[in-house]
């Protein structure tokens, strides 16, 4: 393991912000894990680790130590008549795990094809899209306990999981560092085709005979469309949240906007984000190098050199904007350094 000092971290963000770590390493295995952690908790230096740095925003430079996690590996641990389960070294790519899911013919995770990042900070947001969410196929998240200096598994149960938050997100931040996790995938595939425009897309492109492979190909076409590429622009996708709310605020707003869009969740009802950034006039607005994409106003991009505090400008100026129009609060998803 070799540890670099004040190194550019734009390589290393899906913003593409130019800021600077104080020192920075990659980690490789978990013997490079263990060395990198021991050493910092002697110094008490302020950390952060990396996946595919796919959702943060930086904001300045960082004065500390900056891990990037890249230990490979995924392992078939056993298998029943219906399941198997996969550990998988933090360090993977996320779509990748997916794709060799899907070309095994387990299912589970096909419809988080395309999803930025890597493996091991998938359950820190959760992550979710086209219906399905991480927590629906994780059987457990091995960890470092740097605090503690122990190494523990939790269980889905512990990981505190809700939208895109988890015990990672939030208490646990600085302290549980993410080595690998293990799926339980489907040896007979349960489709999911009820989100959005799955079926639509499918009847479109003619398939008849749907599978696993099917419906990665779909959901990767609809992203494609929607969703900025990062190596191309930079972006953390959705920088937002959709905000959820009560079935009396509900009712309150559908009164004063009728067109508003919305979905249940519980007891309570899921408004598009993207609905009240468009309705605010942002969507496809550009202020320098900071905007709101064209497509999905949700994902705020960096066309260039925008700054992370030119992002962090943009993004107030939409909850502000969002909040006087309808007295609703957005929440950002990204995290902020
Ligand atoms: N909409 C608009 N204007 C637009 C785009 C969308 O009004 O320009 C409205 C429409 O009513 C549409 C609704 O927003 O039906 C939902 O749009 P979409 O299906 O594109 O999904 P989303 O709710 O905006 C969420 C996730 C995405 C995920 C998609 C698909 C969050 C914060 N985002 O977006 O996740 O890919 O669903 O499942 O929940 C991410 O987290 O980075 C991410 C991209």
């Amino acid at each position: 393991m070799q540890v670099l000092e004040n190194i550019s971290l734009k390589p290393y963000n899906a913003f593409g912000i130019d800021v600077k770590a104080r020192y920075f390493a990659e980690l490789h295995s978990d013997n490079d894990i263990a060395a990198f952690f021991s050493a910092l908790t002697e110094e008490r230096m302020p950390f952060l680790v990396l996946g595919g740095g796919s959702n943060m925003l930086f904001t300045k430079d960082f004065e500390g130590s900056v891990a990037c996690i890249r230990s490979k590996g995924i392992v078939k641990l056993m298998e029943d008549e219906k399941h198997v389960y996969l550990r998988i070294a933090a360090g993977e790519v996320w779509d990748d795990v997916v794709k060799y899911a899907v070309d095994n013919g387990w299912g589970g995770i096909e419809n988080l094809s395309l999803i930025p990042g890597n493996a091991g900070t998938s359950p820190v947001q959760n992550i979710g899209a086209y219906g399905v969410e991480l927590k629906d196929v994780l059987y457990s998240v091995e960890v470092a306990d740097v605090i503690a200096r122990h190494y523990r598994a939790f269980r889905p149960a512990d990981c505190e999981f809700g939208y895109r938050t988890s015990i990672f997100k939030n208490r646990g931040k600085g302290r549980f560092v993410i080595t690998s996790l293990c799926l339980k995938l489907d040896k007979q595939p349960v489709l999911k085709l009820d989100y959005g425009d799955i079926r639509r897309e499918l009847g479109k492109a003619g398939v008849k005979d749907v599978t696993i492979s099917a419906v990665r190909d779909i959901i990767i076409k609809i992203r494609s469309s929607k969703l900025p590429d990062p190596s191309i622009i930079g972006n953390a996708g959705s920088f937002f949240m959709n905000p959820v709310v009560s079935a009396d605020e509900y009712a309150r707003l559908i009164k004063k906007f009728p067109a508003m869009p919305s979905f249940k969740s519980g007891d309570e009802v899921k408004i598009p984000g993207a609905w009240l950034i468009e309705q605010c006039g942002f969507k496809g607005k550009r202020y320098g190098d900071a905007g709101v994409h064209e497509n999905q106003p949700l994902v705020l991009v960096n066309y260039g050199s925008a700054t992370g505090k030119e992002i962090l400008v943009l993004a107030e100026k939409i909850i502000k904007s969002v909040l006087k129009k309808f007295g609703i609060g957005l929440e950002k998803e990204v995290n902020i350094f």
